[in-house]
């Protein structure tokens, strides 16, 4: 699989949760692993990238000779991308990014006197909503985990967050997900859903770069 098909271009991932503090001790995440990021990042590393894995906070170690930046937040998150963006060829968006964020983050450790308590969340800025928007030269790739109406949903956020690919899992399919070594995906490009069979994340980290560099070439000729 190490075919250097990827020498000379760099790879910019995200992976991983994000946390989203609402005091010195206490946070809001998701079940994220980074499992399908990392795994991406291993492939383009294999095939000669020169790769970043921008990661929320995960129990994977890291990968030697990948460029590793680690942020705890989403907020945090959205500037290491940007600042990373210009020289990207390939952005891929595997980081489950938390949507919203307290609006008020304490300075000192909450206090359990009250019997119900309420927060206000605002809303998190949408990275690849971003990326998309300001894309120049950068095949965007981006993550959709549904648990209804997958392709739908799917094809209007390829659309919506001007993504040339969009990979669309389903929460509840047997494989698929969160912390799985497994994955069960359908890959939306504008002209067509590929439907694939359960492959490791591994297998699908080569299979997505495959289909970026193809779309890439396309692009190329029109
Ligand atoms: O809208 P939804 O969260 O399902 O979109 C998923 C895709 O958008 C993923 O690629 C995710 O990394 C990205 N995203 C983002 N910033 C957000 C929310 C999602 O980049 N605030």
């Amino acid at each position: 699989e190490a075919s250097q098909s990827l020498r000379g271009k760099h790879v910019l991932i995200s992976a991983g949760p994000t946390q989203e503090a609402l005091d010195p001790v206490r946070y809001i995440t998701n079940h994220s692993s980074g499992k399908q990021g990392y795994a991406i990042a291993r492939a383009a590393l294999a095939c000669g990238a020169d790769v970043t894995l921008v990661t929320g906070p995960t129990k994977l170690a890291d990968i030697q000779g990948v460029t590793m930046i680690k942020v705890t937040s989403a907020c945090d998150m959205f500037e290491a991308m940007k600042s990373q963006y210009d020289w990207a060829d390939y952005v891929i968006m595997a980081a489950a990014v938390s949507d919203y964020r307290p609006e008020v983050v304490f300075d000192q450790k909450m206090k359990n006197k009250d019997e119900n308590i309420t927060f206000r969340f605002v809303k998190n800025p949408d990275i690849l909503e971003y990326l998309g928007a300001h894309k120049t030269h950068q095949i965007i790739c981006g993550f959709a985990m549904e648990t209804e109406n997958l392709d739908q949903n799917a094809r209007h956020k390829l659309e919506t967050k001007n993504c040339d690919m969009l990979i669309a899992n389903n929460l509840f399919t047997k494989g698929a997900g969160f912390n799985t070594e497994t994955n069960v995906v359908t890959l939306l490009t504008r002209k067509e859903n590929i439907h694939l069979p359960k492959l490791t994340k591994e297998e699908l980290g080569y299979k997505i770069l495959e289909v970026l560099q193809n779309l890439e070439k396309e692009q190329k000729h029109v």
